[in-house]
């Protein structure tokens, strides 16, 4: 979920609904806003996008200069008005993500309160809880330090008194929340990026904070009410601009900005000049490291399950790699002489969070790969490497994923050189290849286009697809099916090529094309070997590979895309580009929403 709030000095309605559009990418099952206006709070919302809101805003304006606002992102009760936020009770609105996990225990305690529950939410036992205190006499302070002692979860709150109509109350344990100052006008949101366009400097929450907020300033206390001070940070707006350009969507945006982000990457990564690995982090010496331990989620776990093939090939390091809701309780053994990289484009998730305080606990080095260098996660980790991939809108992740592979590349080698195991020419050598990535994604998204579009069409017949691939292109497959489900809603599965006959095979007929990405690498002939039973069993192949594989392979099938000969190192680079045109295209011609597909959240900020 996504919040934010204004106490200002001229009209706030507008203001909060854009900013909540920066922050729609939270969630979008539902949004709405609170403001005082003569002395009451008024509420609007709607269920669906955030352009429902607007409408309803349209048809029945609300004017104030303080107020709250929200996009949900449904946890529990479906996404229908009644349990869209602000949730009000009494003269208190409350906006919520997290997950309150006491709430049935406290709803039954509350059963008796006024005007009963009006949602299935979690979060209406705030409000309820806040207007019972206050009935008590409690003033607001007071109220929201007992309300905080007795919910249990994750939460970011920010709540609003009829009574005191310029001030906001925030806390803060577990979703991200900051603070935003501007001139006579203060902020609160769920991430820099919300904020941007009004404020000049930020202050961001940490765990078991709370903020009382008003057009003078901040005071920060904990939950017992101790005074705290949080530093504020200059907010660079340049940097947080956000549009489409020519595209239709941020995801096709996103998908050709790539050549020129990875560069960016590479740019800081890289020293080409000297054909040398130039990443910084002195808090981490490779040679000193026993195991390396990753955990992430989503797509950048699949990033991670690449940078294992690599790392382990260069730098002889072993690594244990798991999606973090894993991570975080298999109770995996850990010792401190052990790193431990995250993977996160938005350094919030929460399971990726809970797996670095693990971690953490546990005595070992942590390294955050972050694309939001002000999140939680860069914060908390002992080392910081930014993927430097620009704002990235599209729920489905594009840009962050190859900007990550972009890095974990060049840890790679890092590792490799500081073990002892990749000699100095071999490390000129792949980071030659390297530098090339660029100009091949240019190429690769000039060539393809029109070859992915009729294939798109082809492929959206369908209800099933498999998508194959062996080495570092298995985790490519994954990715590929990801994408594929993500925002196309057909049903993809990725598998190692050498699995096939294991299981998925059975699956096999003329309705579920077999999508094989094979560069001409060191598994080739194996892949080929595996088309094989695909083709005996009359199933359509998508051949993806390059010119030495298309020449190579004698196969017959419904497509084969080709892309420029590669060396093997960076083909996962270049090869995530068709994967992800077919599923973009894919979900264009059947008409479905590339950018914000149903029930995904792009940062998943609960566990
Ligand atoms: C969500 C998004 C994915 C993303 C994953 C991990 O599921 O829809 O695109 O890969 O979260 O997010 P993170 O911000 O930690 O990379």
């Amino acid at each position: 979920c996504g919040i934010v709030g204004i106490v200002g000095t001229g009209a706030v309605s507008e203001r909060m609904v854009d900013a909540l559009k920066r922050l729609e990418y939270r969630g979008y099952d539902s949004a709405g806003i609170a403001v005082i206006e003569n002395g009451s709070i008024v509420r609007r919302r709607a269920q669906g996008k955030l352009d429902n809101l607007r409408e309803v805003l349209a048809s029945s304006p609300v004017d104030g200069t303080t107020g709250i606002a929200h996009t949900r992102w449904a946890t529990h009760g479906v996404p229908n008005e009644a349990n869209a936020h602000p949730h009000i009770a009494d003269n208190v609105a409350v906006v919520h993500n997290g997950i309150i996990e006491n709430f049935a225990e406290l709803r039954a305690e509350l059963a008796h309160e006024p005007d009963g529950f009006e949602s299935d939410t979690d979060t209406e036992v705030v409000a309820k809880l806040l207007a019972k205190y206050r009935r008590e006499g409690m003033a607001p302070r007071d109220a929201v330090l007992a309300m905080l002692k007795k919910v249990t979860g994750a939460f970011a709150l920010v709540i609003l008194f009829q009574d005191r109509p310029e001030t906001l109350y925030v806390a803060r344990f577990g979703p991200p929340l900051a603070v935003g100052f501007g001139h006579g006008e203060m902020y609160v949101g769920s991430d820099a990026i919300a904020l941007a366009p009004f404020a000049d400097g930020i202050a961001y929450l940490e765990d078991g904070d709370m903020a009382i907020v008003d057009r003078d300033g901040v005071e920060f206390c904990d939950f017992d009410g101790n005074a705290l001070s949080r530093p504020r940070q200059p907010l660079q707006l340049a940097s947080m601009m956000i549009d489409k350009g020519n595209h239709r969507h941020f995801m096709e945006k996103e998908i050709f900005d790539q050549p020129e982000v990875v560069s960016h990457t590479f740019g800081h990564y890289c020293d080409f000049a000297h054909g040398r690995i130039a990443v910084n982090g002195d808090e981490i010496d490779f040679s000193r490291v026993s195991r390396l331990a990753i955990a992430a989620c989503g797509t950048a776990y699949l990033s991670g399950l690449i940078g294992k093939y690599w790392i382990e090939r260069f730098a002889r390091l072993p690594v244990e790699i798991d999606v973090a809701s894993e991570f975080r309780y298999r109770e995996m053994p850990l010792s401190p002489d052990e790193l431990a990289l995250f993977i996160s484009q938005s350094g919030e998730t929460a399971d990726t969070l809970a797996s670095l305080r693990y971690c953490k606990q546990n005595g070992l080095k942590t390294g955050a790969l972050v694309n939001v260098t002000g999140s939680t996660i860069a914060r908390e980790a002992d080392a910081v490497f930014p993927i430097l991939a620009g704002p990235e809108i599209s729920v489905a992740s594009t840009k962050a994923f190859t900007c990550q592979l972009a890095l974990m590349a060049s840890l790679a080698l890092r590792a490799g050189r500081e073990r002892g195991t990749l000699p100095v020419e071999e490390e000129k050598t792949l980071v030659h290849q390297l530098s090339e990535v660029p100009r091949l994604m240019n190429h690769v998204l000039h060539t393809v286009q029109p070859q992915i579009e009729k294939l798109a069409r082809d492929l959206s017949r369908f209800n099933h697809v498999l998508y194959l691939g062996r080495g570092t292109s298995y985790p490519l497959a994954l990715e590929g099916a990801l994408k594929l489900k993500e925002i196309t809603y057909i049903h993809a599965e990725g598998y190692a090529a050498g699995e096939l006959k294991h299981g998925p095979i059975a699956l096999i007929d003329e309705n579920m094309p077999v999508i094989v990405i094979a560069p001409y690498d060191r598994f080739f002939e194996k892949t080929v070997s595996n088309m094989q039973e695909v083709a005996a069993r009359d199933g359509r192949i998508i051949f993806i590979t390059d010119e030495r594989g298309a020449a190579a392979s004698k196969l017959e099938t419904m497509q084969t895309i080709v892309l420029p000969d590669m060396p093997e190192f960076i083909a996962p680079m270049i090869f995530a580009l068709p994967i992800q045109l077919l599923a973009y295209h894919t979900a264009v011609f059947m008409g479905t929403d590339a950018d914000q597909p149903r029930n995904l959240a792009k940062a998943v900020t609960v566990e």
